[in-house]
Order: C-alpha cells, then sequence, then structure tokens
C-alpha cells in the first residue's frame, strides 16, 4: 500500500524574495522559517495507466487552467529521474476555514514525498528538498520542522534546506490574523521579479539578509526570544519597503494590514510580547510566546471585527502516514 505523505507549512522569519535563477528557482539569498503544526497537506500519488496526469485537490478534479502548474513540476520530475509513469494526484488541504494560508509550500513539498513514496526513489532528506525547490521555493523548507534555513547555493545539487533545531524547546507560538476582505494579489513570482529588477534597495537587500541570518541563527541558539521577533519583525519590514520601493511600486499591504501593525507596537509598549511578519499577502503573521499569545488574540479581536484568528505551534517534517 502506498504511504500519503504529510507536510506542514512554515513561515519565514528571514523571507526568500528574488530568484537568481527562474527555471531552477535558486534564491538570491539564504532564507529561515519555522514550520508549523496547524497547516498541511496530505497528498498520495498513484500511477495510471494513462499518457496524461489527473490532479485532485480537496477532491475536486482540476481542469487543465488549474492543474497546469502541477502537471510542469511532476513533467519536471519524470525528466529528471528519467521515468515515464502517469499519475493521479489526490492532494488534501488541511488549512482551518478561512484561514488563507499560502499552501504552495506544504503542497509541493507533500507532492515531492508522494512521488518519493510512490516511486520508492529512495531519496535522502536533502534530495527531497531540492526536489521540493523545484516546485515552489519555500517548499524545500518543509522538508524538515521547527527551524530551518535554505541555503541559497549555485545550482540545483547545491540548493537545499537543512534543519536548524528540529525540535525546537522555545516558547514560541504563531497568531495568524487573516484578513477576510482580499485585496487583488500579485503573485509571489511576479512580485519577486518586479523587486529584484526595479527596486534600487534590492543590493541592500541581498547584504542585510546575510547578517540578519547570522544574527537570528545566534538568537535561536541562546533561546533570545525578543531578538528572534525583533529581527523577523524588521527582515519583512524590508522585504515589503522592495515591493513599495519598486518602479511602478506596488504592496501587499491591506489598509488592515497596517492597523494590525499599529495594535501589535500598542501591545508591546504596553508590555506584551508580539512581533509581526507577512508574507505575499495581507494577512499578518504574529510572533508570541505562550503567555501572550491569548492575550495578542483578545486585543486583535476587540479592535477589529472582520479578522480571524487561527493560532499555530512548532510543527514537525514530512510523515508518511
Ligand atoms: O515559495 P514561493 O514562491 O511561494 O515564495 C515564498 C515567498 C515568501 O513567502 C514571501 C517568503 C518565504 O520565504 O516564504
Amino acid at each position: 500500500m502506498t504511504r500519503t505523505a504529510r507536510a506542514y507549512t512554515n513561515i519565514a522569519l528571514i523571507k526568500y524574495w528574488g530568484k537568481k535563477d527562474k527555471q531552477l528557482k535558486l534564491p538570491y539569498t539564504n532564507s529561515l522559517s519555522l514550520t508549523l503544526d496547524r497547516f498541511y497537506t496530505d497528498t498520495k500519488a498513484t500511477i495510471i495507466d494513462a499518457d496524461k496526469d489527473i490532479v485532485y485537490l480537496n477532491k475536486q478534479l482540476l481542469d487543465e487552467t488549474k492543474n497546469k502548474r502541477i502537471i510542469n513540476y511532476l513533467q519536471t520530475i519524470r525528466d529528471f529521474y528519467g521515468f515515464s509513469d502517469h499519475f493521479q494526484i489526490d492532494s488534501i488541504n488541511h488549512v482551518p476555514t478561512s484561514a488563507g494560508f499560502a499552501s504552495s509550500a506544504s503542497g509541493f513539498a507533500a507532492l515531492a514525498a508522494a512521488i518519493n513514496e510512490t516511486k520508492q526513489l529512495g531519496l535522502t532528506r536533502q534530495e527531497l528538498s531540492i526536489l521540493a525547490r523545484n516546485g515552489s521555493g519555500s517548499a524545500s523548507r518543509s522538508i524538515y520542522g521547527g527551524f530551518v534555513e535554505w541555503q541559497a547555493g549555485f545550482d540545483n545539487a547545491s540548493s537545499f534546506a537543512v534543519p536548524i533545531d528540529e525540535n525546537p524547546q522555545i516558547d514560541l507560538s504563531l497568531l495568524s490574523v487573516v484578513i477576510n476582505k482580499h485585496s487583488k494579489k500579485v503573485s509571489s513570482t511576479v512580485g519577486m521579479e518586479n523587486s529584484v529588477k526595479t527596486s534600487p534597495f534590492y543590493p541592500n537587500w541581498v547584504t542585510l539578509v546575510s547578517s540578519e541570518i547570522k544574527e537570528i541563527k545566534q538568537a535561536i541558539a541562546k533561546k533570545d526570544l525578543q531578538k528572534i521577533g525583533e529581527i523577523s519583525e524588521h527582515n519583512a519590514m524590508s522585504m515589503h519597503a522592495l515591493t513599495l520601493s519598486a518602479n511602478p511600486s506596488f504592496t501587499y499591504f491591506a489598509p488592515q494590514t497596517i492597523k494590525i501593525m499599529q495594535l501589535i507596537q500598542e501591545l508591546r509598549q504596553k508590555g506584551i510580547f508580539a512581533y509581526a511578519t507577512i508574507d505575499a499577502g495581507p494577512n499578518v503573521k504574529i510572533i508570541c510566546t505562550k503567555e501572550s499569545i491569548t492575550k495578542v488574540q483578545e486585543y486583535i479581536e476587540q479592535q477589529l471585527s472582520d479578522v480571524t484568528c487561527v493560532v499555530a505551534n512548532i510543527g514537525p517534517g514530512i510523515q508518511y502516514i
């Protein structure tokens, strides 16, 4: 019996923003993330006697406009390992209703692991990270649990994630604040490309990331929560400064995003531990301690009516069930 592969999503504390090789998804910089326990994808791959792949997501058959990225990825895998089988992919995203979490990280990590399982490729976790990266950059990190660093590398074989601490005994929790009214989405691929090409600050970003990665790794080793929070928030704001300084300028922030950032500052003034990180969308993820998270959630829900809060903790790497 072929087992189902389960991959959890991850939140980057030091962001990946910009590809030096679009095809291979090689980033300009290293990045560092925390794997989460609440949002995951279960994927099963079955070999079928057909000349086309079929993809079911949440039990619904995807048509050709929606399955293109997955089909292209399966072709990349076939070319890479030199086999010709086609697959039925059954994938379920376990994301709390309207949590709005980007699922490409857990999605492509689970798909890479599912093919590894079905085809008995016997890949090491490093090889699995490389394979997942070819689907979506951030998926390279979802192979491992806890704190994970994706090393940029210079070619397909040298760009993969490594675990920093898979089971950290550290008092961090994440509050995902989902803004229910969504603004128009710029894909991360397009957003990165525009930032790299047109933001005058892009070279500074590359320098900043290399120093912030070193600093945050030291802070993780010392379990210095405040430093981890400060560096993560500063890194996220610096990434979003690249979108604002692109030409033409764009932003992922919605009015509510700014409002939540202000509330986080107010919470800190009251002595409550809370730091923001934001990906390529309007939702805010708040880095909290186990003690602060209830107060943070209460304050946010009190001040804003049209948001949904979801609590997540540190999660594991790839599993087969
Ligand atoms: O892996 P992608 O192409 O979905 O890009 C992820 C980009 C960010 O989420 C904004 C940052 C990151 O490192 O995950």
